[in-house]
């Protein structure tokens, strides 16, 4: 038999899926096979570090498993999880969900709701610096990027000049990210207002990611969700148990479809008809969202009260760091300082990360303004790792940049 030589060529739209977080994994792979320990500042996953799954969850699950949940559930999710999600939507003024589906992770349902709506030629803003499963997501459907500024300026709220400018006709929805993944802050209820009168005005659907919406770091501080500030507005908030319930390899996520039924009815109608062409997120994971959403929350105080402490070191480091400068997070933990120096972020972080063996996220992998470098700092390591870690970053700046 002659041996098949031909290349298999990627679709050319792969050429715009970035994932910058993978793609420095990568290489503190290699340095770690050649023996080098590296300080971790890179993964969103608080169970890399020291975070746990409740108990209740896990024994939940395992009691599913053991009862013979192990079918394919509804499509949609199963009914006792879709109740809880209900009842916790409307603890959060969340009133009138015309719809709610169970994914395998906001991920899914990030990419389902985004194939839904999008025809070739359309568009969806989405922000810069951004969380790039979006932009992944739109890669793949070969929908051009049409990227909203967040402010650094404004505590990294929506530019809503710059939404402004950017609406075209063919612009169909907008993503909010908030708490917001890479910068951390948390979008006040005015900010909310004036993004729900443009979706009036423009007829856009609101992507409301809300994942971190439990892990508000400041007790003075609250999160309010854009659903409940604008329920007459077409929109989908997505959550999860992630973050908010440390089970991120459970891939468990949801949205809740709101608005006026005239508005939305057809497109959640065409998002039921995807879900079905799938099948069901993971039965036995589900049976432990009513646990989760309705169960004991006591989880959370130790949770944040350890998240609080790593924001107010790093922010404190950056403080005290010649050419680093950060809007302080108040919610998720995520921080994204700002660098002043001479060179691209990226060369920064791919040294930093040879040099020094401390892995961080270069700015412009998220997207943002040009002419500014920044990296990403997740904040979930014990106190005495992330000391280590900014030491030895501080080290290398000035090493450096003297
Ligand atoms: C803003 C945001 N949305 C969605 C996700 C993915 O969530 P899930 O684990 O539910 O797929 C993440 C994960 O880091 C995130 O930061």
């Amino acid at each position: 038999m002659p041996t098949q030589t031909h290349e298999i060529a990627p679709a050319q739209r792969m050429e715009n899926v970035r994932y910058a977080i993978r793609d420095m994994a990568v290489l503190a792979d290699g340095l770690t096979k050649q023996g080098h320990k590296i300080l971790p500042l890179h993964v969103g996953d608080p169970l890399s570090f020291d975070f746990v799954t409740p108990p209740h969850m896990i024994e939940a699950v395992s009691k599913a498993m053991r009862d013979g949940k192990n079918g394919y559930a509804p499509s949609h999710g199963i009914s006792e999880a879709i109740e809880a999600i209900r009842g916790e939507a409307a603890r959060k003024s969340i009133q009138n969900a015309q719809s709610i589906f169970v994914t395998q992770g906001v991920g899914e349902a990030v990419d389902l709701c985004l194939t839904v709506l999008l025809n070739p030629g359309e568009n969806v803003l989405t922000p810069r610096p951004d969380y790039p499963l979006y932009s992944a997501v739109l890669a793949k459907l070969d929908i051009p990027l049409n990227l909203y500024d967040l402010n650094e300026d404004d505590a990294w709220q929506p530019d809503i000049e710059d939404i402004k400018k950017k609406i075209t006709p063919k612009t169909r929805g907008i993503v909010l990210i908030n708490p917001n993944n890479p910068t951390g802050a948390l979008y006040s209820r005015a900010m909310l207002e004036s993004i729900a009168d443009l979706a009036r005005k423009h007829n856009l659907i609101v992507f409301a990611d809300e994942i971190y919406d439990k892990l508000i770091l400041d007790p003075g501080e609250k999160h309010v969700a854009f659903a409940s500030v604008a329920p007459d507005v077409p929109c989908i908030t997505f959550g999860g148990i992630s973050k908010n319930y440390l089970a991120p390899g459970w891939r468990i996520g949801w949205g809740i479809a709101t608005g006026e039924s005239a508005a939305i009815e057809s497109y959640v109608e065409a998002v039921h008809k995807l879900l079905r062409s799938r099948l069901s997120a993971s039965q036995p994971m589900q049976w432990a969202i009513k646990p989760a959403l309705d169960g004991p929350q006591d989880h959370l105080p130790g949770v944040l009260a350890k998240m609080r402490s790593r924001r107010d070191l790093t922010v404190e480091w950056c403080k005290s760091t010649p050419r680093v400068s950060c809007v302080s997070p108040l919610g998720a933990f995520y921080a994204f300082p700002r660098l002043d120096i001479p060179e691209g972020d990226d060369v920064f972080c791919k040294e930093l990360l040879i040099q020094k063996h401390v892995l961080t996220v270069h700015g412009s992998g998220f997207g943002q303004r040009p002419g500014t470098n920044h990296f990403r700092i997740v904040f979930l390591p014990k106190e005495e790792i992330l000391s280590k870690a900014y030491a030895s970053i501080a080290e290398f700046m000035q090493e450096r940049f003297k």
